[in-house]
C-alpha cells in the first residue's frame, strides 16, 4: 500500500498502537501516580508535585486528639512529607521542629475520589509554628476543586494542639 490514503492508515496503525501501548503501561497498580487535581491554581500544583511518591506520615494522632480529626472527615485519609527520613532524623526523634521549606499534603478521599486537598506549608521559622494553610475541596470525581475561604489562623489554632499535645510542630500525624 503505497498510496496516500494507504500509508495515512499505517500511520494512523502506528499511532493507534502506541497508544494502546502507553495505556497498557501506566496501569493502576501504580499507586505513586499524580492523580489529576483540577482547579488548583498551578503554583500549588507545582508545590506538590509528586506528592504520591513522598515519604507517608502513617502514625495516627495521640488518642486524646482523635476527635478533632472530625475537622476532616472522609473514608479514607493518606497524609505525605516532602522529606526523606534521614532529613527528619537528622532534626530530633520526632522529626521536629520542621525546616522551612517543609510541606506536608493530606489526601482526603469519598468513596473512590479525592475529595479535598489539604496543604500545610512551613514559610518560616516562628513561634507560632510558621505554617501556611491552604484546602481545595470538590463535590465529585468530574468537579474542579476549590479552595476554602477559611482563614490560616482557623487551621493554626487548632492544629497547635499537635505541638502542645504530641510536640510535633502543628503537624499531628507522625512517621512511623
Ligand atoms: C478542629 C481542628 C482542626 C482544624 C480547624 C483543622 N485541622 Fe487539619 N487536622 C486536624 C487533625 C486532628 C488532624 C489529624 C487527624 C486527621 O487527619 O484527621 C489534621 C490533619 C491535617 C493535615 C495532615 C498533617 C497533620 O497535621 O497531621 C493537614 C495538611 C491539615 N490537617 C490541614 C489543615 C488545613 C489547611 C486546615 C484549615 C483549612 C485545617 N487542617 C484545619 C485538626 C484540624
Amino acid at each position: 500500500m503505497s498510496t496516500p490514503t494507504g500509508r495515512l492508515l499505517t500511520l494512523a496503525a502506528a499511532v493507534a498502537s502506541t497508544a494502546v501501548a502507553v495505556l497498557a503501561s501506566a496501569g493502576p497498580s501504580d499507586a505513586a501516580r499524580q492523580p489529576a487535581l483540577p482547579g488548583i491554581p498551578a503554583s500549588d500544583a507545582r508545590l506538590i508535585d509528586g506528592y504520591r511518591s513522598w515519604l507517608p506520615l502513617a502514625r495516627p494522632p495521640v488518642a486524646s486528639l482523635a476527635g478533632l480529626g472530625s475537622a476532616h472527615s472522609a473514608d479514607r485519609k493518606r497524609i505525605y512529607v516532602n522529606r526523606t527520613r534521614a532529613q527528619l532524623r537528622r532534626r530530633g526523634r520526632a522529626g521536629v521542629p520542621h525546616a522551612p521549606g517543609t510541606v506536608v499534603v493530606k489526601e482526603l478521599r469519598v468513596d473512590d475520589f479525592i475529595e479535598a486537598i489539604a496543604i500545610m506549608r512551613k514559610t518560616r521559622a516562628s513561634a507560632d509554628g510558621g505554617w501556611t494553610w491552604v484546602e481545595y475541596k470538590r463535590s465529585s470525581g468530574s468537579a474542579p476543586f476549590r479552595r476554602l475561604q477559611l482563614s490560616g489562623s482557623f487551621c493554626n489554632g487548632c492544629h497547635v494542639q499537635a505541638t502542645r499535645v504530641q510536640r510535633t510542630d502543628g503537624v499531628f500525624w507522625r512517621l512511623r
